[in-house]
């Protein structure tokens, strides 16, 4: 009885809620009470609408007219890259200016709960793509207009671990699609499918999600990710330690951006996707084969020390520049101390004392911050999400990821910039897979750079008793897949320059 009453009374207030007269006739766009994007207390919270709406007009940045994933970082619950191709351009690009536009999701949309649409909508186009709508320009990008399948071997690649799809010539663009459930974009890809007709045909896709549960943030191995991107001028305020950059770092035209453009593709950006897999039973096995010996700590905390050195965070999140042998969770969970180190301390050798952090480890590979003089532009936003699911018992037990590739695990890796070669691509050939950056022999870095050919590699600097001291590693926990380069275009060139 009472449950019946209590159901009832469920019901009425649900309906009370839901059938908010004034809602958009549009129903994919119906106004939320709960955020579509996850915001542990480790990643920096966004702007509100409004601060951001008085910083961008401080540099004329239009928010409204740049698609809402490139600034937001790595906080989609949920998201589903769908790579397509375009089977009958004349008709799709007649939908993109009449059905795909009104739904595609801007920056502005995204920073108040109130404007979020039930489904962030967001399209990227490949330069095969670009070619396929009669779009002649060049964007002035040479990585993207070759496509990464050619830049395999500079990023260390292995081309026989591509997906087919990527290492095939049929992606046309990827749209990308994040709400709170799986649901919510189920419902939005059939909706479009159904307004598409056929006009693109799907080649590829790859259903993100963020790890369950206390996990939640963090990206398979463990690690607490999404803390550090550069603040934007003219969208974000910084916090203590952050980078800023101009807005054309990341974003083409703007100011900043040192390359000519074709006018209309202002306010764009490069979109480089990669589908890392991430081999976890391996990864914790070596952890724990390599354990660390610092004397006052116990050997899982040792194992732990070993981890959090090769990263450079521990996997709160707290940084090992400022805590370098215990974990610390109160500094971790706290946008205004976690980002706040460059590596110098009083009366330390920047040059030559790895005993807080190693050069190697893979956030002082990737952002060597005062190491090479605290102001450069190799800055990229990172947007992916992790994908695959959580490690069954039978690989824990066995050490082993499973070959069942429904089990395989990774990171959706998305890094916006203005210039593919500067940014992503720099990264990863010049710094990461690199053994001397940024001192000579240090080693790749120990997450995600790979030796080429590929095979063992020694990374130094990871043993805080022994700097000179080299550890083995005789595979690789996170292997490309591939991927794909993209142009993520403004609002107003998908209007004036993409649609028909
Ligand atoms: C599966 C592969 C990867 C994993 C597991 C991973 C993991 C992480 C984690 C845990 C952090 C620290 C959290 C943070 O500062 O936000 C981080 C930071 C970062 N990663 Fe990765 N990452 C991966 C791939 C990459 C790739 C391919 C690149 C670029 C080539 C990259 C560039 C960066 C940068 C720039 C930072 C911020 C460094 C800083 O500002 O201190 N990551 N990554
Ligand atoms: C900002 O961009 C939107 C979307 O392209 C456009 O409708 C609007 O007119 C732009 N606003 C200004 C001030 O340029
Ligand atoms: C969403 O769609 C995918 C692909 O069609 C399907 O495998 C999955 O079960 C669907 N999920 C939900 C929650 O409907
Ligand atoms: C959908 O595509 C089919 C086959 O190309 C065509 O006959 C039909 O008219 C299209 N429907 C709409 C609503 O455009
Ligand atoms: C270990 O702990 C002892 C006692 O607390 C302390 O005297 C010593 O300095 C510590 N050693 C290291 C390497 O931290
Ligand atoms: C590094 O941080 C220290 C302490 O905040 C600061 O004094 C110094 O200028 C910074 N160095 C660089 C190169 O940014
Ligand atoms: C898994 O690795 C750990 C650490 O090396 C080891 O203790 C354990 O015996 C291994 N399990 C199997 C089944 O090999």
């Amino acid at each position: 009885m009472k449950l019946t009453h209590f159901s009832l009374l469920v019901a009425f207030v649900l309906q009370g809620v839901y059938a908010v007269p004034n809602l958009p006739s549009n129903d994919l766009k119906p106004r939320r009470t709960s955020s579509i994007l996850i915001n542990p207390a480790a990643q920096p919270a966004l702007p509100s609408a409004q601060q951001a709406a008085s910083s961008s007009a401080s540099v004329g940045l239009n928010l409204t007219n740049i698609q809402g994933d490139i600034l937001i970082g790595m906080k989609k619950n949920k998201e589903l890259f769908f790579f397509f191709s375009i089977v009958d351009p004349t008709s799709f690009k007649s939908q993109l200016g009449a059905d795909i536009l009104p739904l595609i999701t801007s920056t502005t949309e995204l920073l108040a709960v109130s404007t979020q649409p039930n489904t962030l909508v967001n399209i990227a186009f490949s330069q095969r793509g670009l070619t396929a709508l009669g779009i002649t320009d060049n964007l002035g990008d040479s990585l993207f207009t070759a496509g990464q399948l050619n830049d395999a071997s500079s990023l260390g690649d292995t081309t026989s671990n591509w997906v087919s799809e990527f290492a095939g010539t049929s992606i046309d663009g990827v749209l990308l699609l994040a709400s709170d459930t799986v649901d919510n974009i189920n419902n939005t890809l059939s909706q479009l499918q159904s307004t598409l007709n056929g006009s693109i045909s799907e080649v590829y896709s790859i259903q993100g999600q963020a790890r369950p549960g206390n996990e939640q943030g963090h990206e398979h191995f463990g690690f607490m990710d999404g803390i550090s991107n550069p603040a934007i001028d003219g969208f974000s305020t910084p916090l203590p330690g952050q980078a800023v950059v101009a807005p054309g770092i990341i974003l083409v035209g703007e100011q900043g951006d040192g390359t000519t453009r074709p006018s209309w593709a202002i306010d764009g950006s490069f979109l480089a996707f990669r589908q890392l897999e991430q081999r976890v039973p391996e990864f914790n096995k070596f952890l724990i084969d390599n354990a660390l010996s610092e004397p006052n700590l116990t050997v899982d905390q040792n194992t732990e020390l070993l981890g959090a050195r090769m990263m450079g965070r521990w996997k709160s999140g707290a940084p090992v520049d400022l805590t370098p042998l215990v974990d610390d969770p109160v500094l971790a969970a706290d946008p205004q101390r976690n980002n706040n180190f460059n590596y110098t301390h009083p009366d330390f050798n920047l040059a030559t004392d790895q005993s807080h952090c190693p050069f190697s480890a893979h956030i002082r590979k990737t952002n060597p911050r005062a190491d090479i003089g605290g102001s450069f532009s190799e800055h990229i936003i990172r947007a992916g999400i992790p994908y695959g699911p959580e490690v069954t018992d039978a690989e824990a037990a066995s050490n082993v990821s499973s070959t069942d590739p429904t089990l395989e695990r990774g990171l959706a890796f998305v890094a916006y910039q203005a210039n593919i070669g500067n940014g992503f691509a720099f990264l990863q050939q010049f710094w990461a897979n690199n053994i001397n950056f940024h001192t000579s022999s240090v080693g790749q870095d120990p997450i995600i750079g790979v030796a080429t050919p590929d095979g063992p590699r020694s990374v130094g600097g990871l043993d805080p008793l022994d700097s000179t001291r080299d550890i083995t590693l005789n595979q690789d926990f996170v292997i490309s897949r591939g991927g794909e380069y993209f142009f993520s275009p403004s609002l107003s060139a998908i209007q004036n320059t993409f649609s028909a």
